[in-house]
């Protein structure tokens, strides 16, 4: 399995090309970058700790060598600073992520290669490929809400004293403002979570805004995630290298889950080799579900300004 991280000189590509080598499940990464001397340089540096991790082919490339990979990953693009919201990243993202996308169509690509978008805003770029790229819509998959999900399920376990990798807990809809978290299905060890003492409406609530916080708090200290959100890439493209059929909040244009349409956004999506396969719409409290839709909404609205 080839992977091509495009952006793969910053901190985003790089981070994720190191969770990928520490797994060593796909057998080659390619890093592509406008600046090539950097994506040569981590190139370098991760093949330099190859004998100690796993046996890949890992090199610096451009969009030529990309042709045969089988899953295009998209982190270019500028950052978020610390007061902006990611769907006002767009303008100044949309013009660099259609080029890449364009660069990307122009060289060509296996008619099965899934194209996995990260640049923000995730939700509105992935949607912009998904109609851009003549790829079936489930081979276009945004990394949504997985980074919110990986946070507040972290972010609760630290809270509550408790094992990160035992909290299941999901955030859905947008990576942005909109997201929604679902205490309903909540649950640590195959247990209810809400049942477990200190876990009230009070600690509910403001979980839920420093997870929809966090991506600022990490900016304001170190200019932007990477480690995080690495390994939540590494999570969605091993499901995809293994054919794992693993239900993941990922952002895909949804055709008719929860009554949403035409719109990019994170719902139960089980991800395989070809990308996201199906859409599972699990029952939902009433505010869950209304929550759901007002987030589409909010992006169907971002989505048509962008289109204009
Ligand atoms: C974040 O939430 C980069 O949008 C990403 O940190």
């Amino acid at each position: 399995m080839k992977v091509t991280i495009l952006g793969g000189g910053g901190r985003v590509g790089s981070n994720a090309a190191f969770c990928l080598q520490c797994a060593g499940i796909v057998s080659e990464i390619q890093l592509l970058d406008a600046n090539r001397k950097l994506a040569e340089g981590e190139a370098l540096d991760l093949v330099h700790g190859a004998s100690s991790l796993a046996d890949q082919r890992i090199y610096e490339g451009d969009y030529e060598r990309a042709r045969d990979s089988d899953i295009f990953v998209i982190t270019a693009g500028l950052r978020r600073k610390p007061d902006e919201s990611r769907l006002d990243l767009i303008n100044r993202n949309v013009g660099l992520f259609s080029e890449v996308i364009g660069s990307i169509k122009a060289a060509g690509m296996k008619d099965n290669a899934i194209v996995f978008v990260v640049s923000n805003p995730v939700d509105i770029l992935t949607h912009l490929a998904a109609s851009f790229l003549d790829l079936p819509p489930g081979q276009v998959i945004g990394l949504g809400t997985m980074l919110d999900t990986a946070r507040f399920r972290s972010l609760i376990a630290s809270e509550l004293d408790l094992a990160p990798t035992q909290v299941r807990a999901l955030i859905l809809g947008e990576h942005g403002d909109t997201m929604l978290p679902l205490w309903s299905s909540a649950t640590v060890g195959g247990l209810p979570l809400t049942e477990v003492e200190g876990c009230d409406g009070n600690f509910q609530r403001g979980i839920f805004e420093r997870t929809k916080k966090s991506g600022a708090e990490v900016i304001s200290r170190k200019g932007g995630a990477g480690w995080a959100v690495g390994a939540t890439m590494a999570e969605v493209i091993h499901a995809i290298a293994l054919d794992r059929k693993q239900l993941l909040p990922v952002s895909s244009l949804q055709n008719g889950a929860y009554g949403l349409k035409d719109v990019c956004l994170s719902v139960p999506s089980m991800v395989g080799r070809s990308g996201v396969e199906n859409h599972l719409e699990l029952k939902l409290w009433p505010k869950e579900e209304q929550a759901l839709k007002a987030s589409a909404k909010a992006l169907q609205t971002m989505l048509a300004s962008v289109a204009s």
